[in-house]
C-alpha cells in the first residue's frame, strides 16, 4: 500500500493511500481535531459526514470534515480552533 507523509499541527505523520484523514490521524493515536469556542476537544463522532464534529483545517482551509476527506501527499492539517475561525 503506498505510504504519504502528511503533517499535523507541523509534526509529520504517515498515512496511507486510500485513508481517510480522520483515519489516519487516529491510526498516529490523535483523536482531538478540533477546540470549541470554549477550548473543549472534539474528535469523530459519526464517521460519517454526518455530524461536522471531526473538522480540521486542511490546507489552510477550516471545516474540513476529516472523517469524509481522503488523505493526500503532504496534506498539513492543523488543529481547528473555532475561536479563530470565526465559528460561535
Ligand atoms: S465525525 Fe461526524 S462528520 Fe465527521
Amino acid at each position: 500500500m503506498q505510504e504519504y507523509t502528511i503533517s499535523f499541527d507541523d509534526k509529520e505523520y504517515k498515512a496511507r493511500k486510500g485513508q481517510t484523514i480522520a483515519e489516519a490521524l487516529m491510526e498516529n493515536g490523535i483523536t482531538t481535531f478540533r477546540r470549541g469556542v470554549d477550548g473543549s476537544p472534539h474528535g469523530v463522532y459519526c464517521a460519517m459526514g454526518a455530524c461536522f464534529q471531526c473538522r480540521v483545517v486542511l490546507n489552510g482551509k477550516p471545516n474540513v470534515r476529516a472523517c469524509s476527506t481522503l488523505v493526500k501527499p503532504g496534506d498539513a492539517v492543523q488543529t481547528q480552533r473555532d475561536a479563530e475561525c470565526g465559528v460561535e
